[in-house]
């Protein structure tokens, strides 16, 4: 070898050395075809790409991987792409929250274990970006995202329609006998035009603002198309900047600041968001060792307005939000709400990169001119949920955010489904539909159950939404008036166990309390009597999880993963590190 890396190149341990490992390291990439220039010194980027022919909105990544190895070569680094799982919301089961923390661990071992001096991590699918981050956060090497865009927009019987948003509809008008089968059937097959994530702003676009908002990407980066060009030059552009990164040292504890998150939860309010976001950006932030509380949420809704018209709040789909300016014109909008001294990976501080102003629009508005007022989502507090749950209110029926209504109570999901078609069913609108058992160590994976269904009869006579508690989450895309999230969850002994059918609870989301009518003494009587419901499972991934499942209100990490490891004298040996001596 004519040159070893430069010592700060994390590469280096690898290839840098005149010596056994140096050699083995080498020839085993040798071996693969590259050259000795490639060993010249060079930052090695990896491309964690999240493609799987298992999740449809990551099709396209072999493409986005191939623009983004430009970038790198351009940039004179040395690009090696590698895989980790990937999760897709569509076909995995029981749940892809149940492997978020498994993908975390493979990214974050992935990057550890090998020579990367920066990574470009392409994720997309609700689940895929929120591990991505958690992996590199603790992994704490230079590292920058690209998410994968929006799927271009479906039209049925000339209705453009968002793929969740309107299945949802679509779902309930089955249910209440006013579609047919076969109408059903033509929207199946209308229903995903191409590749890339849901077009409204559901979890993934949601967690592809979150990103911009943290200063993890490139400016501009979340709201390009999948299918639009733009999206491959972005992915060249990104794939230099890791380079630039990798000589810069800058890694995400630089980026992933109390502020950054602030900026984020701020920019995911004003679109909004997605409530599984609040768990992501709890975990994230507890890997980057930021100290975020639930009731942060809370306080920054409090101040921050709906300044973007996108379902499932509003009308347009992501694509018109990109038309609009995409992310840095809503940045802009929300300038006197951020803090615009945060640094991105761009190396410049937020303030530095908004544009000069928000273009004219129906899609993207200002503080002054907002779609909806603040609060848009809240934070509740009570003897139902000691620790906080999560309310959607921009999904609610607003009269429904303040109600008192008797508990008809489910066991779990299979009581549920067993019931909520029964005529017989002892409920009426007024009721609060209570669902347990169904949270991270309950279910186990805290599914996306927590939009209980309207009990047929109720649908049939025209109630379209209800109060609805539980310790489950809700897709991106879904309405209704619904309590998510409960902490601690029922089967970690968390009272919602303890709710019993007539029950009276009083939800009031703006003012934070979530109470049922039952006292101390009452609750205390039955907390002696009740065990709380969970199955262990027996053995592998699913009972490790159930084991160090962390509750919700702190973002169901393990605990075991919270926070990084940025020591590099923390990062393990190799095999061959053992061999002394050099020539
Ligand atoms: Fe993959 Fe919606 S199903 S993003």
């Amino acid at each position: 070898m004519t040159a070893g890396a430069p010592v700060s190149l994390r590469s280096a341990r690898w290839f840098g050395g005149h010596d056994v490992p140096g050699f083995v390291h080498r020839s085993a990439m040798r071996a693969s075809g590259f050259s000795r220039r490639s060993f010249d010194g060079r930052p090695v980027v990896g491309i964690c790409n999240s493609w799987s022919e298992v999740v449809n909105c990551n099709m396209h990544f072999r493409g986005l991987a191939d623009s983004v190895r430009r970038g790198v070569l351009a940039a004179g680094g040395l690009p090696l792409e590698f895989p980790t799982i990937s999760l897709g919301e569509q076909l995995m089961k029981p749940t892809t929250m149940l492997f978020r923390n498994l993908m975390a661990m493979d990214v974050e071992e992935s990057i550890r274990a090998y020579p990367f001096d920066a990574v470009v991590l392409i994720g997309g699918c609700d689940k895929t970006t929120p591990a991505q981050l958690m992996g590199a956060a603790s992994a704490d090497v230079p590292a920058i995202v690209l998410t994968g865009g929006t799927a271009a927009p479906a039209v049925f019987d000339g209705r453009q329609l968002g793929v969740g948003t309107d299945l949802w509809e679509y779902v309930d008008q089955v249910r209440a006998g006013t579609m047919s089968l076969a109408d059903y059937d033509r929207l199946e097959a209308a229903a995903g035009p191409s590749v890339g994530h849901c077009p409204e702003m559901g979890t993934a676009s949601t967690m592809a603002a979150i990103v911009e908002g943290l200063g993890m990407t490139l400016p501009g980066a979340a709201a390009i198309p999948a299918t639009d060009s733009r999206r491959l030059q972005m992915a060249e552009l990104v794939g230099s900047r890791a380079v630039e990164m990798a000589h810069e040292q800058l890694r995400p504890s630089q980026v992933l600041t109390a502020e950054a998150f602030d900026n984020a939860i701020t920019l995911m309010l004003a679109v909004g968001g997605s409530s599984n976001a609040v768990v992501h950006l709890l975990a994230i932030a507890r890997r980057a060792g930021v100290e975020l509380s639930l009731d942060r949420f809370h306080e920054l809704s409090a101040r921050t307005p709906l300044v973007v018209d996108v379902r499932p709040a509003g009308q347009h789909l992501v694509e018109q939000v990109f038309h609009a300016g995409g992310i840095p014109a809503v940045l802009k909008a929300l300038e006197p709400l951020l803090h615009t001294d945060a640094v991105t990976v761009t190396g410049r501080t937020v303030g530095e990169d908004l544009p000069s102003h928000v273009p004219d629009s129906d899609v993207i508005s200002t503080l002054d001119a907002p779609f909806q007022g603040p609060q848009g989502l809240a934070v509740v507090r009570g003897n139902l949920a000691p620790d906080g749950a999560v309310v959607k209110c921009s999904a609610a029926t607003p009269a429904l955010l303040s109600h008192r209504g008797p508990a008809v109570v489910f066991e779990d999901m299979a009581d549920l489904m067993a019931r909520y078609d029964d005529p017989d069913l002892d409920v009426s609108a007024d009721s609060v539909l209570v669902l347990r058992t169904v949270g991270p160590r309950g279910a186990p994976g805290m599914p996306e159950w927590g939009q209980l269904p309207i009990p047929t009869k109720l649908l049939r006579a025209g109630v379209t939404d209800m109060v609805r508690i539980s310790d489950a989450r809700m897709s991106g895309t879904a309405f209704g008036t619904c309590v998510l999230h409960v902490s601690p969850e029922s089967a970690a002994g968390g009272p919602l166990g303890l709710v019993r059918d007539g029950d009276v609870i009083v939800l009031d989301a703006l003012a934070g309390r979530l109470e049922m009518e039952v006292d101390d003494d009452e609750l205390e009587r039955r907390r002696r009597t009740t065990t709380p419901r969970r199955a262990r499972p027996a053995r592998g991934y699913a009972a490790m999880y159930v084991d160090h499942v962390l509750q919700a209100h702190v973002g169901c990490d393990f605990d075991f993963l919270v926070g990084r490891s940025d020591d590099p004298a923390s990062e393990p040996a190799g095999v061959f590190d053992g061999w002394v001596g050099g020539w």
